[in-house]
């Protein structure tokens, strides 16, 4: 146990690969002021298609290197960690880590601000097969609005396709047809579609293109951001610890090239990652 309430540090973003670049972008427009650590597990990348106890065990991993690098706050950027490994780490590990510091995930937030967008209360979701499979969010959305209908669907293939540099070829619009129309076909009253992975953002244009007009296609930065500036005005005690800077440093668990190169089609500013090993 590190109990230490008086660390203060960065807030560590983590997410399996690039796609908590997205949040962290978001993130950093609602809260410039602050220092910022963004870990990527690229070399165990996707974590989409893992069960539930490597997500968990590799998540794990990477929260412990956050907090080494004095880190008070973690933001799991990624819904499949946040699926498979939040409540557990909160619930077991961070007790007896430092039960001062915090770990935070994208799907409570998402979840918060559906209910002032749907006019129907059928919302869909389009996620990894991993945050699918663990009906993360049916739980979430039944805890605050218990009559709605969730609908969610599985989208293997576009999180290959971003991480290779087609998100915006012609190829990628049969994959993204095929899934909006199946995600359709389950429930045809939906008004509000969540992209329930943080990569998801790089497609939404050609998702929009294919959803019926009147459906709301929600990604998460920017509601992922402001209900952090929400917490962070609730939690002075937190608040107080986070170094103010606004530096941001970038590690990956794979080549600091590879990922200074891949990060360039998340991100609009280039950056210097570092290479790390968990
Ligand atoms: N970015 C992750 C998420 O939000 C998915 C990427 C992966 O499969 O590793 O779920």
């Amino acid at each position: 146990m590190t109990n230490s309430n008086t660390t203060t540090g960065p807030i560590g973003i983590f997410d399996s690969g690039y796609g908590g670049l997205t949040i962290l972008s978001e993130i950093r427009k609602s809260l410039p002021e602050y220092d910022y650590i963004y870990l990527g597990d690229n070399a165990r990348a996707p974590y989409g298609t893992r069960s539930f106890d490597i997500v968990y065990r590799f998540t794990l991993e990477a929260v412990n290197y956050l907090f080494d690098q004095g880190c008070p706050l973690v933001i799991l950027a990624c819904n499949t960690a946040s699926a498979k490994a939040l409540r557990s780490i909160q619930q077991n590990n961070l007790p007896e880590i430092d039960p001062t510091r915090r770990v935070l995930g994208v799907i409570r937030p998402t979840v918060e601000t559906i209910g002032k967008l749907t006019h129907t209360g059928k919302i869909g979701i389009f996620g990894t097969p991993g945050t699918v499979k663990s009906g993360s969010y049916e739980m979430e959305i039944a805890k605050l609005y218990p009559d709605f209908t969730t609908v969610t669907h599985a989208c293997p293939m576009w999180v290959p396709l971003i991480e290779n540099g087609e998100a915006t070829s012609p190829g990628a619009d049969y994959f993204v047809k095929q899934e909006v129309e199946r995600l359709l076909a389950k429930e045809p009253d939906i008004d509000t579609i969540i992209l329930g992975c943080t990569h998801y953002p790089l497609l939404i244009d050609k998702i929009k293109a294919y959803v019926p007009e009147g459906i709301t296609v929600l990604p998460q930065g920017e509601l992922v951001g402001k209900s952090l500036a929400d917490y962070l005005s609730r939690h002075p005690e937190m608040e107080t610890r986070l170094t103010k800077g606004s530096s941001c440093r970038f590690l990956t668990t794979e080549n600091a090239d590879k990922f200074n190169e891949s990060a360039s089609i998340f991100l609009s500013h280039p950056v210097t990652a570092e290479s790390i090993t968990l």
